[in-house]
């Protein structure tokens, strides 16, 4: 018999108004990687936090280790060996990469001062164990990017040693590489008798990796499967709870270039040192996607286009069109849009409504004549968006920030459909999407191009840029390495171009 580490039993949660759980049972066993997969709103953080004490359950019970926890806290459960790694980042953004390690926790000299050689030397040595090894950790967080943000989160629940330790959604910022990094120290932490919960919407990913997956839907245990007997489509049936055919494709690709018209042009753009004098041309109706490795300078182009961050120089042209663009609100003035990657530090009105969040860039289309804001117009706007993207709220007044993670992305990118843009830009769209909502908002996305809007997508999903892109332009240090159409566009020649290495196209034909 499987020793039992954390056994939740019969657990119920509600909030004022929302059933959230209903009587789920699950026995965590020691030592193993569980899986909880689900989608957006089925209530896996929840679960997640009931167990390492963020919330209580209403009712139910959790046992660890053979004890009941009543009014379990975090702090109690960090003292029992229980971590957690938030989906959303929790560093504090004006602390050292070493003060957010040990927050809270910061050795101490005799003097009761902050032994300060001990932090660095500690903190050197966790980063190395994340992969992070030349990262001074004197460096503040809000100068490092997201995936580091991420590797430096995993580095603060290596330091508290924890014996259980639950991870919501920790690869969703994280390239194919990091995350493959994050499972070697999960293996390594299992060695050493670890047990791990792991929440994640990249389902190979959670076949690789777990023992054993649960799977969650609208706050009910579904079924608990051994990985090893398990099909993706088994998992992904019991997630949705209806047939589901994996694999997207538009329609229609654009193919025929000689009569496209141009509808942005971009001229040698700098940025930093990020982006090395790149130039190219979006066409009407066309998806452009731009990828490389993170670091290859793919946001950074899409923030300095779009006003958002300072570009040294590169000229922005819209159908033809000398444009002034050095703010967003010039951007969107000339009908673009950014779907911003990173939801919570860019783009989020935390204490702010469902509804607000959706209508905030289009308050031009729900005044009334007299400039007032005529409340039925915009209840009705965000209604509209809220239902088309399937966002799960209880009404449209809730708090955004009571919203699970992905349907907050959900509402972000709500917001930038319903200012109808001409040119939008989407910034890793799906970063945790679940399985099925991903493909609604790529049938989103193929509508809007049909209507004669013109997208840019950054994703470093393979699949993603491959079924729906038109044309992909590869970045490769901070320069346009090659670019493929959707013909053209196959993993092999994405990855040769995303190493920096020439490739070949002999039979290529299009111009
Ligand atoms: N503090 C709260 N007040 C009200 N409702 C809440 C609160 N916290 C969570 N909820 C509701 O609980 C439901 C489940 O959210 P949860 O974050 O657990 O989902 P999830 O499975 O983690 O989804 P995702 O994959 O999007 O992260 C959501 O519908 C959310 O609106
Ligand atoms: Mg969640």
């Amino acid at each position: 018999m499987e020793q039992i580490i954390y056994s939740i039993q019969h657990v119920t949660k509600e909030f004022p108004g929302v059933k959230v759980l209903s009587d789920v049972s699950i026995d965590v066993r020691k030592g193993e990687i569980l899986a909880v997969v689900g989608e957006n709103g089925a209530d896996k953080s929840t679960l997640m936090n009931i167990l390492s004490g963020g919330y209580a359950p209403t009712s139910g019970k959790i046992i660890y280790e053979g004890q009941e926890l009543t009014s379990l806290t975090p702090q109690h459960a960090q003292k029992l060996g229980i971590a957690m790694i938030h989906q959303e980042l929790s560093l504090s953004n004006a602390l050292s990469v070493a003060e957010n390690i040990f927050e809270g926790r910061l050795p101490k000299n005799r003097l009761g001062f902050v032994d300060k050689a001990e932090l660095m030397q500690r903190s050197k040595l966790l980063l190395q164990e994340v992969g992070l090894p030349n990262l001074d950790p004197r460096t503040l967080v809000r100068d490092i990017n997201v995936s580091q943000q991420q590797m430096v989160e995993i580095a603060k629940a290596l330091s508290l040693e924890a014996k259980f330790l639950i991870l919501d959604e920790p690869t969703s910022s994280l390239t194919v590489n990091e995350a493959e990094y994050l499972h070697q120290i999960m293996r390594t932490l299992k060695e050493k008798g670890i047990t791990m919960l792991y929440i994640s919407h990249k389902l190979d990913e959670t076949m690789a990796i777990s023992d054993r997956i649960v799977v969650l839907r609208d706050g009910q245990l579904i079924t608990t499967m051994e990985t090893a007997a398990t099909q993706i489509d088994d998992m992904v049936s019991s997630m949705v709870g209806r047939e589901y055919s994996a694999g997207y494709t538009r329609a229609q690709y654009k193919q025929d270039y000689s009569t496209a018209k141009p509808i942005l042009e971009v001229k040698n753009l700098n940025v930093g040192k990020k982006v090395k004098n790149i130039s190219f041309t979006l066409y009407e109706g066309e998806l452009l996607g731009i990828t490389g490795l993170v670091g290859a300078g793919r946001s950074e182009a899409l923030q300095a286009i779009f006003g958002a961050d300072k570009r040294q120089s590169g000229d922005i042209y819209i159908e033809g069109q000398l444009c002034q663009i050095h703010h967003p609100s010039d951007a969107i003035a000339h009908g673009l849009a950014l779907v911003p990657e990173g939801r919570k530090l860019q783009s989020l009105f935390l204490r702010f409504s469902v509804k607000e969040n959706i209508t905030i860039v289009s308050m031009r289309q729900v005044l009334s004549r007299l400039k007032l804001i005529n409340r039925k117009k915009e209840y009705t706007l965000a209604d509209t968006y809220s239902q088309r993207l399937r966002v799960k709220t209880p009404t449209l007044d809730q708090k955004i920030v009571n919203l699970s993670g992905g349907n907050q992305q959900k509402a972000v990118i709500a917001r930038w459909l319903a200012n109808h843009p001409k040119i939008l830009f989407l910034d890793e769209p799906t970063q945790g999407i679940d399985i099925g909502a991903k493909n609604e908002i790529y049938e989103i996305i193929d509508e809007m191009l049909h209507n004669g809007a013109s997208v840019i997508m950054v994703s470093s999903e393979m699949q993603e840029n491959i079924s729906l892109c038109d044309r992909i332009l590869v970045m490769y240090d901070g320069e346009i390495a090659g670019e493929l159409y959707h013909k053209d566009a196959t993993e092999q020649n994405i990855v040769t171009l995303m190493a920096g290495q020439k490739l070949d196209l002999s039979a290529h034909t299009s111009t």
